[in-house]
């Protein structure tokens, strides 16, 4: 039923030693980190603009990109200090090329120039959307017992604001994209529905703290299973909500919001989890990963962590949103296979992972 796995896999090499400082600036957060061997943080340094793009009920692109030019320089310093290194330290700067805002990606990849220029140190262009997959492996650098590394063929579920969708990854650096998301993404379905039920941005984080005191099953919400896919749609399940809702609010009923969020809440999550399990069934995955922005959800989390049958992996919560620790960590990998960019390397706003 399913196609024949058709990637060229990447030969197992040994692994280089090195420091990568990762610049991120895709969205709305300036952030830089430094990992040491692809997944050891020695520092790791957000700057998020979520007070500012609040009073817009979203990302104002223009602000987000006015901001990082105000704040980036003094980020990717604190991150050097905070890692106790200098720039003679570094092996790499890997920085995010897309895709994201292409305004606020141009100045994250202007000060990685201006670092790879003045301090002679490799370029590397790195895909925001594998930045995510790379949090998951990431420890902090005085873990005494690091988790263990990835076990290749991987299941990935990639869910955040502007994506969402299920990978196989049969190596390092090696993707086969399954299916995706036919309209929202699940973090959008969050910040949408969150507008919806009068809840602040970021929905996905509001729509959590209210689905606390709700009830799951006092709204049987859509489940759009989209079988013989591996595709998501969220559409469906958003008109759900904005139809209740206005019939509640034409009978004059408050808004029962706490309900509202967590049956919104449980639709979303069944959906992720039981599709993201049976691909990792059909295909074989020894593993099943998370990550993105809304793997940060803590009844996502709680599903897939209760399931028994496939070990996962899904980042530390302050990973699972935006940061450069991802994108150095990915940067890694590119740079132990070899990968330098050239100094006029342009962004992707539109960059697919595979
Ligand atoms: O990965 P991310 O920081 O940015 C993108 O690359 O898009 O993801 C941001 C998204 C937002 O839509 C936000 O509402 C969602 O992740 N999010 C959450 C949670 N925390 C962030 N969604 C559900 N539950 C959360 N706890
Ligand atoms: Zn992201």
């Amino acid at each position: 039923m399913w196609d024949k796995i058709n990637t060229m896999d990447r030969p197992l090499i040994d692994l280089p030693p090195a420091r990568i400082l990762g610049i991120e600036s895709s969205c709305d957060e300036t952030a830089a980190a430094v990992i040491e061997n692809g997944r050891a943080l020695l520092s790791n340094v957000v700057a998020s603009q979520i007070d500012i793009h609040t009073q817009y009920g979203g990302v104002f692109p223009e602000v987000a990109s006015r901001q990082h030019i105000r704040t980036i320089y003094a980020i990717v310093d604190e991150a050097l200090q905070r890692a106790h290194l200098g720039l003679n330290d570094i092996d790499a700067i890997a920085v995010t090329r897309g895709p994201g805002l292409p305004g606020s990606l141009v100045i994250g990849m202007n000060m990685a120039k201006g670092l790879a220029v003045s301090s002679n140190l490799p370029l590397i262009g790195v895909n925001h959307l594998e930045g995510h997959i790379y949090s998951s492996w990431i420890y902090q650098n005085d873990t005494p017992n690091p988790p263990p590394p990835p076990q290749f063929p991987l299941l990935a579920l990639l869910v955040s604001g502007g994506h969402s969708e299920l990978n196989l990854m049969t190596s390092h650096l090696e993707y086969r994209r399954l299916g995706g998301t036919l309209d929202d993404a699940a973090g959008e379905a969050f910040d949408k529905v969150a507008r919806l039920i009068g809840l602040s941005y970021p929905g996905g984080p509001s729509i959590q703290k209210a689905a606390r005191d709700g009830n799951p099953e006092a709204f049987n919400f859509p489940r759009s299973r989209l079988e013989g896919t591996w595709n998501f749609s969220f559409s469906g399940l958003k008109t759900a909500v904005l139809r209740t809702v206005r019939e509640l609010e034409s009978r004059n009923q408050p808004l029962p919001v706490a309900d509202l969020a967590a049956s919104f809440q449980a639709a979303v999550v069944e959906v992720l989890v039981s599709k993201t399990l049976h691909a990792a069934r059909i295909y074989q995955a020894k593993e099943v990963l998370v990550a993105g922005g809304v793997s940060a959800n803590t009844a996502l989390r709680d599903a897939f962590l209760s399931q028994k049958e496939f070990p996962v992996q899904i980042p530390s919560i302050f990973l699972c949103t935006d940061n450069a620790a991802m994108i150095a960590a990915a940067g890694y990998y590119h740079y132990a296979y070899g990968q330098r960019d050239p100094l006029n390397l342009d962004v992707l706003p539109t960059w697919a992972l595979s």
